[in-house]
């Protein structure tokens, strides 16, 4: 009888032994892509907060006081009457947002950055930048992207790593040129004898030409 129970016992538990160390396995594995995702979603929702308050500053405010004395003005001081430069506008949010919380933290950045603070600093921004321009590169070749057509494909680039001891997932998504005073400003800035030789300082091209619809920037 003693024989027959442990053989029963052990029946039993080697098949639940088994899948109760499967089902971990799974779930742990699941639980981590499903946190992933999330994180993924966040990105994506934080992303298009950004860009639709910059819209909605730039059609609401900056249009609106176009030419006034309050008009958006590069570097204007924080004393002046001028409402500040669309990007300035997004950057100043990021700053208080990163004072406020530390569940996620944004910024504009470019290789052909106008701000110093705002360059591809390490290579996670570098390389999602390269992946942006030869998603834009291949989307011209296609016919998916020119100035008369706006490119819908745009796919982010991300990635989990360890930042500072925590898991964080990296994210970018592409800032395009969507309309045309996006081009003439950033032309023109490109043309200041200083922004080119920062230019050749990094080893960027001088004197870029922005098209309307072209990768500018992107939001990581
Ligand atoms: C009147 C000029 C002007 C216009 C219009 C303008 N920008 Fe900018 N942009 C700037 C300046 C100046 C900066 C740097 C400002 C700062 O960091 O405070 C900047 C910053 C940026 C940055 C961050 C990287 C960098 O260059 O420092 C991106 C990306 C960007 N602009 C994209 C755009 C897009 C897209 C549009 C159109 C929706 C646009 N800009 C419209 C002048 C302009």
């Amino acid at each position: 009888m003693k024989n027959l129970s442990t053989k029963l016992m052990l029946l039993v538990l080697v098949p639940i032994a088994v899948l109760g160390v499967l089902s971990v396995v799974i779930t742990m594995r699941t639980n981590a892509q499903i946190i992933e995702l999330q994180a993924t979603k966040m990105a994506g929702t934080v992303a298009t907060q950004v860009v639709t308050d910059r819209k909605h500053y730039v059609q609401k405010v900056v249009s609106k006081l176009k030419g006034s004395e309050f008009g958006a003005m590069e570097g204007a001081a924080a004393d002046s009457p001028h409402v500040p430069l669309p990007a300035t506008f997004v950057m100043g949010v990021a700053d208080e947002i990163s004072k406020n919380q530390q569940e996620y933290s944004y910024k504009l950045v470019s290789r052909w950055n106008v701000n110093s603070g705002n360059a591809l600093g390490d290579d996670f921004l570098k390389s999602g930048f390269d992946n942006l321009l030869a998603q834009e590169k291949q989307a011209k070749q296609d016919g998916e992207l020119s100035p008369e057509k706006r490119f819908s494909g745009w796919k982010p680039y991300a990635q989990a790593m360890e930042v500072d001891g925590r898991q964080v997932l990296r994210y970018v998504t592409a800032d395009a040129a969507i309309g045309a005073s996006c081009v003439s400003c950033h032309n023109k800035i490109e043309l200041r004898q200083e922004v080119k030789e920062a230019r050749r300082q990094a080893g960027v091209d001088v004197g870029h030409t922005f098209q309307l619809n072209d990768l500018m920037g992107d939001r990581g």
